[in-house]
């Protein structure tokens, strides 16, 4: 069956719950044995020292470790991205780092795609290297052979041992190609050291991309976006295989960083509605972004909708994505203060960070997810004080153009009332 079909029932046995046809909300820490021998034996298997047949589902000590609200949530993540294990955490930010500081030890080098989320991008650009990482950087336009020859001219090739992407990248919606990634971590990698690939996948995920079809071992969420979408909880997944995600969970048994229950209970929910609101998202982002790709005050959109078909990404694209997603960036005419006065002019979308949500959100990379990165490293990235991005929810479109409409007109009202040096009023209407 497909995925949609089994978001409502699969992990979960309504026998074992009293037949509530729902899975309900374990809020416990820990579990009664039947058996001193019993909870020996669960120990055992979750410390992997005895031999559990695979399918044997180990049984509940602690919910640090696991719980039944965390097993299922893992379960029905796994159905989306076919991959054999799922490990969820109390952030984005914590599968990410959890993730990276399993596969990575002082002196290894780590490559990593930019842009990337700005929280990801100071954990690796200033948390990873005081803890002996090298990490270097490469961009959406380097050919392989680039990117070879970056890793050899540095010196520290021998020592590679991940290769992080975010595709589509935060805020630029930039593609990267995972397959050449992959090629590229085949050429590193030692028979008893492979170079792993990990792919966040949070702006396309699961619906309308799956990495590990295109070489990924493990593909990250922020969980907080699509997947929770209704901007009221915080969580975080990686998927890939048994031995992958086993590794990782044992880093996260440690590090604490698991989802509570009713977070996870929270993602089962809306792991039900996921397909069709991303789809309703996607429908109004359309909409959206060939409107704004027709205002005058709009220099450029950035929207993989708008990818010319004779460009060399949109091959990349049909590859590796079944849709244009929900996520728009636009750069204005103007800089900061233009963007600012668009952006206080909204009414109907929300002055947020965040992305993904049933509300639409906007917000300005360059002063707020992404103020942490040195301003001429942003700027290379094109992420520049003109740039907007907008997370498309499910509003009515008509609704949403006609918002953004008039707060391109207070833009202009104020650039005309620049000009002419004399008072404005303007009025906002409340509809
Ligand atoms: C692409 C991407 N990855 C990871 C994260 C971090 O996720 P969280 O806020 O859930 O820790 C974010 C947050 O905005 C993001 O946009």
């Amino acid at each position: 069956m497909h995925p949609q079909s089994l978001m409502m029932s699969a992990g979960y046995d309504p026998a074992s719950a009293q037949h509530a046809v729902k899975l309900p909300l374990y809020l416990t820490s820990t579990f009664e044995f039947e058996s001193a021998e019993e909870g020996k034996a669960f120990f055992q298997a979750a410390y992997g020292n005895n031999e559990t047949a695979e399918g044997d589902e180990p049984g509940y000590i602690y919910s640090r470790i696991d719980n039944p609200n965390l097993h299922v949530l893992e379960k029905r993540l796994c159905l989306w991205d076919e991959t054999e294990d799922c490990a969820v955490f109390g952030s984005g930010m914590a599968a990410i780092s959890t993730t990276l500081l399993e596969l990575l030890k002082p002196g290894d080098v780590l490559l990593y795609g930019s842009p990337v989320y700005g929280g990801t991008a100071h954990f690796i650009a200033d948390y990873l290297p005081k803890n002996g990482i090298e990490c270097i950087r490469f961009n959406a336009q380097h050919t392989m052979e680039e990117v070879m020859h970056l890793l050899i001219d540095s010196g520290k090739s021998s020592r590679l041992k991940c290769i992080f992407l975010e595709t589509p990248a935060n805020p630029t919606n930039d593609i990267f190609d995972i397959a050449m990634c992959r090629e590229i971590a085949d050429h590193f990698s030692k028979p008893d050291e492979p170079v792993q690939v990990v792919v966040d996948n949070t702006f396309m995920g699961p619906i309308w991309s799956h990495p590990v079809r295109h070489g990924a071992d493990l593909v990250v969420y922020s969980a907080t976006k699509y997947i929770g979408g209704h901007s009221d909880l915080i969580a975080g997944a990686v998927l890939g295989s048994r031995e992958m995600i086993g590794r990782i969970k044992e880093l996260r048994t440690f590090f604490g960083s698991m989802p509570s229950p009713h977070t996870c209970w929270m993602l089962t929910r809306s792991l039900e509605t996921l397909k069709v609101r991303m789809e309703a998202q996607m429908e109004n982002a359309r909409l959206v972004a060939g409107y704004l790709e027709h205002h005058p005050f709009v220099e450029k959109v950035h929207y993989l909708g708008l990818i010319p078909e004779d460009s060399k990404q949109y091959p990349l694209y049909r590859k590796q994505y079944s849709s244009p997603g929900a996520m728009i960036s636009f750069d204005i005419h103007g800089g900061e203060e233009e963007a600012f006065r668009f952006m206080n002019g909204l009414q109907l979308f929300k002055l947020a960070v965040s992305l993904g949500s049933t509300e639409s959100l906007v917000q300005h990379p360059a002063t707020m997810t992404h103020a942490g990165i040195p301003a001429d490293e942003r700027n290379e990235m094109g992420v520049t004080d003109k740039m907007v991005r907008l997370s498309i929810g499910l509003e009515h479109a008509d609704d949403l153009i006609r918002d953004i409409e008039q707060a391109m007109d207070i833009v202009a009202f104020s650039s005309f009332q620049d000009v002419d040096n004399s008072r404005v009023t303007i009025q906002v209407h409340e509809s």
